[in-house]
């Protein structure tokens, strides 16, 4: 990355007052969360993740499921947010008095950007903080850390089970609906530690693209976005954000 995209980037910011941030796993890799497609550690390691989260393995073995799912819950309680998140964060509170505005579209399920002090975030996926009743559908937060045992029951009698997105499964229509209507009024999109492979969110700089916004990739490694955005800023989004919103706003 060249101090030339840097500034490219810093002078559309400094511009925008309508910005679109996809924000992905690598985003929260600096507050300890693992990616999703980095090699699970430890325990995990023999697990496939992309084989735990579908509602097929859930329903053939719903205490694995849950026990990793848990796992990951913990591991969301104990990380703080980094100066990723922070930045971002900030980033909203220099356009907002302007009338201007940040949507978070996050594919993130840890709370981390709600918890650095963004507002307006749209959970994607979900939140992992929220199970649900396999019954009833109603959902609970505030539970017991770690669950005393797996899979936790419902209250409402069924088992309880994490409120994100598996595949296979449709996104929220309210989050899909909020992320088309701040992607139809955004002035500049940024892509932030995404590895832009699952639709429908990897579409989503497309739709921006086609309206001749600007789209700007922040990321540790390049993905099939990178060929396709204007500024690509390399590296960790802890370091690179910050460093933006420096240039941006001095
Ligand atoms: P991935 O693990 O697929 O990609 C994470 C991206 O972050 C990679 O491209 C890394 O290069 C990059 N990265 C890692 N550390 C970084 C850092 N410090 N700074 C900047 N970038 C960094 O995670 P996602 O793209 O979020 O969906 O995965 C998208 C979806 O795939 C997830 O939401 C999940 C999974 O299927 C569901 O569970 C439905």
């Amino acid at each position: 990355m060249s101090d030339t995209d840097l500034r490219r980037a810093a002078q559309f910011l400094s511009n925008a007052r309508h910005v679109v941030v996809v924000s992905g796993a690598g985003i929260s890799a600096e507050s300890k969360i693992p990616t999703f497609r980095d090699a699970m550690t430890g325990l995990w390691a023999s697990f496939d993740p992309q084989k735990l989260a579908t509602p097929e393995a859930f329903d053939a073995d719903p205490s694995t499921v849950t026990r990793w799912y848990d796992f990951r819950r913990m591991k969301c309680a104990e990380a703080l947010p980094n100066p990723g998140h922070t930045a971002l964060a900030r980033l909203e509170t220099l356009l907002n008095p302007h009338n201007g505005s940040v949507t978070i579209l996050t594919q993130n399920v840890d709370g981390l950007h709600q918890r650095a002090g963004s507002r307006n975030v749209v959970e994607l996926h979900g939140s992992i903080m929220t199970w649900r009743c396999t019954r009833t559908g109603r959902e609970f937060h505030d539970l017991p850390a770690p669950f005393p045992d797996y899979p936790p029951k419902s209250p409402d009698g069924g088992l309880l089970r994490p409120a994100v997105v598996w595949f296979g499964e449709m996104l929220p229509p309210a989050a899909l609906d909020a992320a088309d209507k701040a992607l139809r009024e955004c002035d500049l999109f940024f892509s932030i530690g995404t590895s832009a492979l699952v639709h429908p969110v990897a579409g989503f700089a497309g739709i921006a693209s086609a309206r001749n916004i600007p789209v700007i990739e922040i990321n540790r490694d390049p993905t099939p976005l990178t060929p396709r955005a204007d500024i690509c800023l390399r590296g960790p989004s802890g370091e690179l954000l910050p460093a933006l919103l420096h240039a941006a706003f001095p």
